[in-house]
């Protein structure tokens, strides 16, 4: 839970000092007034980069050289602060008085769950943004995952390479199979922590959206794995194996790896029908915002904290139950809400009303319960 942010010459923030409650902090204001950069700035205090896939040097204010953010918060049962500043383009962070080598430190000391508008890929777009979904969320919940998913990620660009090689060297051939062996130990592990999270994930997926949608409406998913058979979770290291023995024609033909973790994708159904060809936008939104609260949910069950909600524009594209019953289901954790109009919020009890204009809050009201 954030208790203090101070942000200098982020974007167009060139100074800006919020202090949220912990409940739900509306940040309302037009267009092009800082909204989406002000959340992007909480966002980097995961350790995480840009959700709307900036550069670093591009978050540096215009004319400035150097951005630096300052957060107290509340997390593994302590207070906590931590500083960024953006130097040289490098991102150097300091967790409580202590500098850190890399901004990767943060991951897991403090953790928040973003949905912006450009998260409807995960439903509109292809599989590599659903593979990123549970990644990300594994990442920051587990940080053992990102070693995990590095290592396997270095193998396969490994085994890709020597795919390549191969063309030109036949003798080389007979190598892969090491490579085989060593993708197939990761692979394994990705595959089963993959598993064990969507056995959390998806219980608490289907309950939100039946609520979103009034419980006209029925939410699934399924992985589709690239290389295992429907339902199969036994001897998921022998499939994998077979696989890229039986692709390896097509893997030197193609010069990569055409199987594996890292090709597996998730399909979403409402009422059993494939969200991504036949939802209607704000069933679209209704997934992709069910997710990211079932995310919060496991997150929460993984570290023990509830990460802090980031929620840019949701309300947009949902009628009116929708939206009641996203703002009834977030009254126990902090939240971070942007929209133009403080009225499309009206139902809100408790909480705040930051008013943005240019990069600084110009305006702030408290609602008691
Ligand atoms: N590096 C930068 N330096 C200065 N200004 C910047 C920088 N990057 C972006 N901006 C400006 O920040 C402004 C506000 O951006 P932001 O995306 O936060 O708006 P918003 O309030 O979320 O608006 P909307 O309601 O349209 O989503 C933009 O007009 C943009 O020009
Ligand atoms: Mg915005």
């Amino acid at each position: 839970m954030i208790k203090e942010i101070e942000i200098s010459d982020y974007r167009n923030i060139s100074g800006l000092v919020l202090k949220p409650v912990p409940q739900i902090n509306v940040i309302y204001g037009q267009n092009a007034q800082g909204k989406t950069n002000l959340l992007e700035a909480i966002w980097l205090f995961t350790g995480g980069h840009s959700f709307r896939g900036a550069k670093d040097n591009e978050l540096i204010a215009f004319g400035k050289t150097t951005f630096e953010m300052n957060m107290k918060f509340f997390s593994q049962e302590r207070e906590q602060c931590a500083k960024i500043n953006m130097t040289n383009g490098r991102r150097n962070v300091t967790i409580n008085e202590i500098e850190k080598q890399s901004a990767s430190s943060l991951v897991g000391v403090f953790c928040a769950v973003v949905f912006s508008p450009e998260h409807l890929s995960l439903v509109k777009e292809g599989p590599a943004n659903r593979r990123n979904f549970i990644d990300g969320s594994l990442c920051q919940s587990k940080p053992a995952y990102a070693k995990l998913l590095m290592r396997y990620n270095r193998t396969l660009s490994q085994r890709n390479i020597l795919l390549k090689e191969i063309a030109k060297h036949s003798e080389l051939r007979d190598t892969l199979e090491i490579w085989d062996e060593k993708l197939a130990s990761y692979g394994v592990s990705i595959v089963k922590e993959r598993f064990s999270y969507l056995d959390m994930l998806q219980p608490a997926v289907e309950e939100i959206y039946h609520g979103i949608s009034s419980e006209k409406e029925h939410f699934s998913l399924q992985y589709d794995s690239s290389f295992l058979k429907e339902g199969q979770r036994e001897d998921i290291q022998a499939c994998f194996l077979e696989k890229l023995k039986s692709s390896r024609k097509s893997d030197l033909m193609f010069g990569y790896t055409t199987a594996g973790p890292h090709r597996d994708d998730i399909s979403f159904y409402i009422d059993k029908v494939p969200a991504r060809a036949f939802g209607s936008q704000g069933q679209q939104r209704s997934v992709a915002l069910a997710l990211k609260l079932a995310e919060s949910r496991v997150m929460e069950s993984i570290t023990g904290d509830k990460p802090v909600m980031l929620l840019d524009d949701v309300m947009s594209e949902l009628d009116e139950n929708r939206q009641d019953y996203i703002l009834n289901h977030l009254k126990d954790q902090q939240v971070f809400i942007t929209c133009c109009d403080p009225n499309t919020i009206h139902q809100l009890k408790q909480g705040a009303l930051f008013k943005i204009q240019q990069g600084r809050l110009t305006e702030q009201t408290v609602l008691e319960a």
